[in-house]
C-alpha cells in the first residue's frame, strides 16, 4: 500500500530563496543522498507573485500569506522531485518543524536547523501529502512518466 513505506512514492522538494543564497545546496543534497532519496527532477526558478500564489493557495486566507509570498518571490528557488519510498513523510521528517527556531532544540540534526533562521525563513519545503506532492510535482514538471521512475522499470 501507499502508507506503509513498502511503495515508492515521489515528492517535492524547494530549497527556499535563503536556503540558496546562503549556498546551503550542496549540504542540503549530502542530506539527501545520504537519507536514501533518488533525485528525479531538479531545476532553478524564480517565481513571481502569480505563480507563487498559485502554488500556495491552500493558505490564501492565512495571516501569513502575503509575508510567504514576498519572501518566496524573493530570489531564485531550487526546485526538486524526490524518490524512495515512504518518500513524502520521510521527507518532511527529515527537514523538520516548520519553525527553524524550534527546529534547532527540537530536531538538532534537521534540515532547517541546520539552515533555517525562523518560521518564515525556513530554508526548505517539502510536500504535506501524497495527493499535495502530485499537484505541486506536475505544477512544476508536469507529468513525469513512470519510466523515469527509479526502481520501478517492472512496471514498464
Ligand atoms: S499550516 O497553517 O499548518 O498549514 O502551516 P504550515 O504547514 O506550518 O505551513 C504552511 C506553509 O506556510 C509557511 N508558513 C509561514 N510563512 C511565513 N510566516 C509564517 N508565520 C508562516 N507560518 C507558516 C510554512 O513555511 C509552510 O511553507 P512550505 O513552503 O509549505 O514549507
Amino acid at each position: 500500500s501507499s502508507s506503509d513505506g513498502s511503495t515508492e512514492e515521489k515528492t517535492l522538494a524547494i530549497i527556499k530563496p535563503d536556503g540558496l543564497l546562503g549556498n546551503y545546496t550542496e549540504r542540503i543534497k549530502n542530506v539527501i543522498m545520504d537519507s536514501g532519496f533518488s533525485i528525479l527532477r531538479e531545476t532553478i526558478t524564480q517565481l513571481d507573485e502569480e505563480r507563487a500564489s498559485t502554488f500556495y493557495a491552500e493558505h490564501s486566507s492565512k495571516s501569513f500569506f502575503s509575508s510567504l509570498i514576498k519572501y518566496m518571490t524573493s530570489g531564485p528557488v531550487l526546485v526538486i522531485v524526490l524518490q524512495k519510498k515512504n518518500a513524502v513523510a520521510d521527507w518532511r521528517t527529515v527537514i523538520g518543524p516548520t519553525d527553524a527556531v524550534k527546529a534547532k532544540v527540537t530536531h538538532p540534526n534537521s534540515i532547517r536547523a541546520m539552515c533555517g533562521l525562523d518560521l518564515e525563513k525556513n530554508c526548505v519545503h517539502g510536500s504535506d501529502s501524497l495527493q499535495s506532492a502530485q499537484r505541486e510535482i506536475s505544477f512544476f514538471f508536469g507529468e513525469i512518466s513512470s519510466g523515469e521512475l527509479v526502481g520501478m522499470h517492472d512496471e514498464l
